[in-house]
């Protein structure tokens, strides 16, 4: 199966392409001036379009619309408290359909308990293989949800790209995201089919028990292997 990306990517860079962004909130946001910056198309989802008002002053680059209009994109991030992924899919309903669909969410449920953010998955579960069976037809990938936001695009760090594990069944849609993680300085490691997202997610509350513990929120994932 072809799409967007593959379709699209030229000597290393991408044509423009039409990006969603459902998620209004701080991620949202970046993945979606970021992705703006690199010369994409792209559309915030939101059921209040009225609440980033000033936002979208500063970010004329990004048009705020409904989630029904975000999700109508060629790629289409799901970014929303991890608790309203479910509803936010729905919203989005049948516009999914044979789309790349980048998850960034995680399904916590709470505050941190002794610097342990609690989820509402069990380890034989997670948030993504939930919404994967909800849209059969999506061709969700798992990426960018255990980084803090500031790191998200062009992150910078002394030991060079880091890593983004990505998941999700459908080989063609994890290489397009490989391509635009490639596009915001991320090198992809692909660790196979949806039901990995029960190891990924959890990179997250291991990426915040460092910042609960003082050590600040610089910090990022880096694969190292020997040739
Ligand atoms: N913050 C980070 O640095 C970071 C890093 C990696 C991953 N993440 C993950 O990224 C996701 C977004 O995080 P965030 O901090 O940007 O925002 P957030 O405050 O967790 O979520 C805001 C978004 O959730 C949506 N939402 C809330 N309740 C809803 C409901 N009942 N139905 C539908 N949508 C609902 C809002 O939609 P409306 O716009 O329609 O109100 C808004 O778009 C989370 O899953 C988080 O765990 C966050």
């Amino acid at each position: 199966m072809t799409d967007g990306v593959t379709l699209r990517a030229h000597k290393g860079t991408l044509m423009p392409l039409s990006i969603g962004v459902i998620g209004s909130g701080t991620v949202g946001q970046v993945l979606a001036a970021g992705y703006a910056g690199k010369g994409h198309a792209v559309t915030i989802g939101t059921r209040s379009p009225e609440k980033l008002a000033a936002w979208q002053q500063a970010h004329p680059g990004v048009k705020v619309d409904s989630v029904a209009s975000a999700a109508g994109a060629d790629i289409v991030f799901i970014a929303v408290a991890g608790h309203a992924a479910i509803e936010a899919v729905a919203l989005a309903g049948t516009a999914l359909a044979g789309k790349v669909v980048i998850d960034a969410c995680n399904p916590i449920s709470g505050p941190p308990v002794n610097g342990f953010l609690p989820y509402f998955t069990g380890p034989n579960d997670s948030l993504m293989e939930r919404l994967q069976n909800q849209a059969p037809a999506a061709r969700f990938v798992k990426a960018f949800s255990c980084v803090g936001n500031a790191h998200m695009i062009d992150p910078s760090f002394p030991g060079g790209r880091p890593t983004m594990f990505i998941c999700g069944n459908d080989p063609a849609a994890k290489a397009a995201v490989t391509t635009l993680l490639d596009e915001v300085g991320w090198d992809a490691e692909d660790v196979g089919s949806v039901e990995m997202a029960r190891a990924i997610e959890p990179l997250c509350q291991l990426w915040c028990a460092t910042g609960f513990l003082g050590r600040g929120w610089n910090h990022a994932f880096k694969l190292v292997r020997t040739s």
